[in-house]
């Protein structure tokens, strides 16, 4: 269905994010021609150039990160809704120049205004877009992550920007959000009579959420050394994984229904003193090999960095559901496989007959998107003896439909005017209060982070971890 007219204001318009994802994924949407005819993209960043200049740069270093649905002919068409201006977010004069702009193509009251900036960015082009009356009820405004670096940053951030717009017209972005298989889990646990019953710690003896990637740091090791796993992934993506599994039904569908439900979830998690956080926290980086570099010989990366590229974490949550069950979360660059997924551990059932088996429900979110069942069923031939075998759904087969990537459907959602895939500031923030004690032990401790060999599992102190309450990661699970 096709979605509202709207106007577009991309900050931040000549950098990576915009060029790798926001106009590649905006392209998709139009090509399968979701976007009113008259909606329109206003580029916006600090580098001197006009529209043609701009869309010479877009030709070369956007264009190649389209990898699906390319036709000459959509892309010309797609374009045509592209414009340039030079803004200085600094510069309160160039706010007048892009608010004349957005009245003069405008046909839309749907202003949407995409901060794809630096965080130290986000206020002065705030003030700077109420200075001009950019921040009128109808005018939505997107933050790209990371949304701070701490509690007090990230309250920072949001205080500001709350001088100048709404909490109902802020759109934070987690584009964990925006897969398919993450949103999947309301409607399998909710919408269906196989799973709620059993999805709590009566029946469910551990969980597990881990997101894998195979690549390491890349050319992002400046960035990533003052970041580290913990804050790119775990306060934010990580924390959404969980709230999807571990939330109570809602009472409706509607954002603030659902955002409550999960608020409740963050701030249930058991908090850590710093005793907690040695017992229950590992970090480790990826360590030299013949073939690959080490997390320390990379590019822009202190050779006595501490910065964690693997975490795995113990966590408790305090609620009636899930009272005394571990949840194992633990995320790492450079790790065996490309994998996002949540594991369900089920307690041994054991009635006299089949003897003590515990099922498995595990739902991945990539590389591909299936929901396992690991199930026992009667071996073949004579007498009732039991094997394991895996029921398995392929999320991918049930429908014909284009899947789209996780930013085309966030974009889409903005557009509309939808908030339910948006983090709302206090869920948030106490994410972010979750995580402190863990950066203030790192912060003032002199103990180093352990090595893990590139492309294994991570280190062996995350396996005793598990170890310890008699568990295993999956991929040490029979
Ligand atoms: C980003 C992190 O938010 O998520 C990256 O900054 C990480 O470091 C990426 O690689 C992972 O996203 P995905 O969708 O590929 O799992």
């Amino acid at each position: 269905q096709k979605l509202n007219n709207f106007d577009m204001v991309i900050f931040g318009a000549t950098g990576d994010l915009a060029m790798r994802k926001l106009l590649p994924c905006l392209y998709q949407a139009h090509a399968a021609g979701l976007l009113h005819p008259k909606g329109r993209i206003l580029c916006v960043s600090r580098s001197q150039m006009d529209t043609a200049q701009f869309l010479a740069k877009v030709q070369s270093d956007s264009k190649i990160h389209v990898k699906k649905n390319f036709t000459d002919a959509l892309w010309q068409n797609f374009i045509q809704r592209i414009e340039y201006l030079t803004v200085d977010v600094t510069q309160p004069a160039h706010f007048e120049d892009l608010s004349q702009a957005v009245k003069a193509r405008t046909e839309t009251d749907n202003v949407i205004i995409y901060l794809s900036t630096a965080p130290k960015f986000f206020a002065p082009a705030c003030e700077n877009l109420a200075k001009v009356g950019l921040n009128a009820d109808n005018v939505r405004i997107v933050l790209e992550k990371p949304l701070g670096t701490d509690l007090y940053s990230s309250q920072q951030i949001n205080t500001d920007v709350a001088k100048y717009f709404k909490e109902n017209q802020v759109y934070r972005i987690d584009h964990y959000l925006g897969k398919e298989s993450l949103q999947n889990l309301l409607p399998l646990r909710f919408g269906n009579v196989f799973f709620e019953q059993v999805w709590n710690k009566d029946f469910i003896q551990s969980v597990q959420i881990t997101i894998a990637e195979q690549l390491g740091v890349e050319e992002r090791g400046e960035f990533y050394d003052i970041t580290g796993a913990l804050r790119d992934m775990v306060q934010n993506h990580i924390m959404q994984m969980l709230c999807f599994v571990a939330m109570e039904q809602p009472k409706s569908l509607n954002a603030d229904d659902v955002r409550d439900e999960k608020l409740k979830v963050v701030a249930a998690l058991k908090p850590m003193t710093s005793a907690d956080v040695d017992k229950n926290v590992i970090r480790a980086q990826y360590t030299q090999t013949a073939e690959q570099k080490g997390y320390l010989q990379e590019h822009n990366v202190p050779t006595d960095s501490k910065t964690e590229t693997y975490v795995a974490i113990r966590a408790e949550l305090d609620t009636p559901r899930w009272v005394g069950v571990p949840f194992y979360l633990r995320t790492g660059k450079r790790l065996a496989s490309r994998t996002a997924e949540i594991v369900l551990n089920f307690k041994a059932q054991d009635n006299g007959l089949f003897g003590a088996n515990a099922n498995r429900l595990v739902i991945s979110l990539q590389p591909d998107e299936t929901i396992v069942a690991k199930l026992f069923v009667k071996q073949v031939g004579s007498g009732l003896d039991v094997q394991p075998a895996e029921m398995v759904l392929d999320m991918g087969k049930v429908s014909d439909e284009r899947r789209a990537e996780a930013y085309e459907l966030l974009l889409r959602e903005v557009i509309d005017g939808r908030l339910n895939l948006f983090n709302r500031r206090d869920e948030l923030e106490k994410a972010w209060e979750w995580v402190m004690p863990i950066l203030d032990n790192w912060a003032n401790s002199s103990v180093k982070p352990y090595g893990y060999i590139a492309s294994s599992w991570g280190p062996k102190e995350a396996q005793d971890l598990l170890a310890r309450d008699g568990n295993a990661w999956l991929e040490d699970q029979v």
